[in-house]
């Protein structure tokens, strides 16, 4: 008899390993409507997945994270394990570093610039007060590249109006002009992220996301799926309205099912 090929039969188990992590449609919700368990937010994901797995979509991207705090720590940690090479930045490099510590050379630290050039996808995670200068200073490094986009903002702050007449998602893409810009993870708790990751692929949580470019709505979608939470597109950023601060998705921890039942998509 032919002797079995090892790396073929490891090729072929990584390869169902990962099919069978790819989260189904239309799972049964997660957790209910849960609010903000106020867990510590410089609490890093438990680890349960190895640091060495390959991304469950695709080759391993570069992203760069634009405000490595609670949730853009959290979901860049989370993508470093699911395969992908990230630099964290901040303005206090000193307290990212201590929150990348151990998770091995796929995860990189650099100042906000650094990271801008670095990702060939980047994700926004700041207080929405910083992020008119950021556009202003990190111009060159996003014109043209996809970036997702957690931040928020109120309908009733003066930028949000003047810029997006109250959607928050359009006046940011607004600030951060040139960019294929798009909202991902805005309407979710880091805290719930992380524990729809390490629920493997079981209850996804549902994550709204929305874009006017395809490749960024593509790419959001793919790098939730990363996550392994479920994404629900609603289109174009004008919806994205229906996900903002003040509306029933808002921090509605749910599954996909009853998400898009709640957006309507
Ligand atoms: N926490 C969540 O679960 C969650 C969920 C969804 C959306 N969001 C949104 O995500 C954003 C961040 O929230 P968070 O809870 O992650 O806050 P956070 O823990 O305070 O993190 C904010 C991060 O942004 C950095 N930062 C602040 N000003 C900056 C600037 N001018 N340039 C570069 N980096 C800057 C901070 O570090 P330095 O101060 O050292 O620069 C920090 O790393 C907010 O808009 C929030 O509404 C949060």
């Amino acid at each position: 008899m032919k002797p079995i090929n090892r790396r073929h039969f490891l090729n072929l188990a990584a390869a169902a390993a990962a099919v069978a992590a790819i989260p189904a449609c239309g799972q049964a919700a997660p957790s209910g409507n849960r609010q903000n368990g106020g867990a510590n937010p410089a609490s890093r994901p438990s680890g349960s997945s190895s640091s060495g797995s390959a991304p469950q979509s695709g080759r391993p991207l570069k992203i760069g994270i634009i405000g490595a705090g609670w949730l853009g720590g959290t979901v860049g940690r989370i993508w470093v394990k699911a395969g992908h090479e990230v630099m964290f930045s901040a303005r206090d490099l000193d307290k990212v570093r201590r929150d990348v510590q151990g998770l091995g050379s796929r995860a990189k630290v650099g100042t906000v610039k650094e990271a801008a050039a670095f990702g060939d996808v980047l994700l926004f995670a700041v207080p929405f007060g910083a992020l008119q200068q950021l556009g202003k200073d990190l111009a060159g490094e996003i014109n043209g590249k996809i970036v997702l986009d957690a931040s928020n903002g109120n309908e009733t702050e003066p930028l949000v109006r003047q810029l997006g007449n109250g959607n928050v998602g359009v006046a940011i893409s607004k600030l951060l002009a040139g960019s294929h810009y798009a909202r991902a993870f805005s309407c979710v708790d880091a805290t719930q992220i992380e524990a729809s990751y390490e629920r493997g692929g079981r209850n996804p949580l549902a994550v709204p996301i929305a874009s006017d470019h395809r490749d960024a709505l593509d790419m959001a979608a793919r790098l939730v799926r990363d996550a392994h939470c479920a994404p629900v597109s609603v289109g174009g950023l004008a919806n994205s309205a229906k996900f903002q601060r003040g509306t029933p998705a808002f921090r509605n921890h749910t599954g996909e099912a009853e998400m898009r039942r709640i957006l309507g998509v």
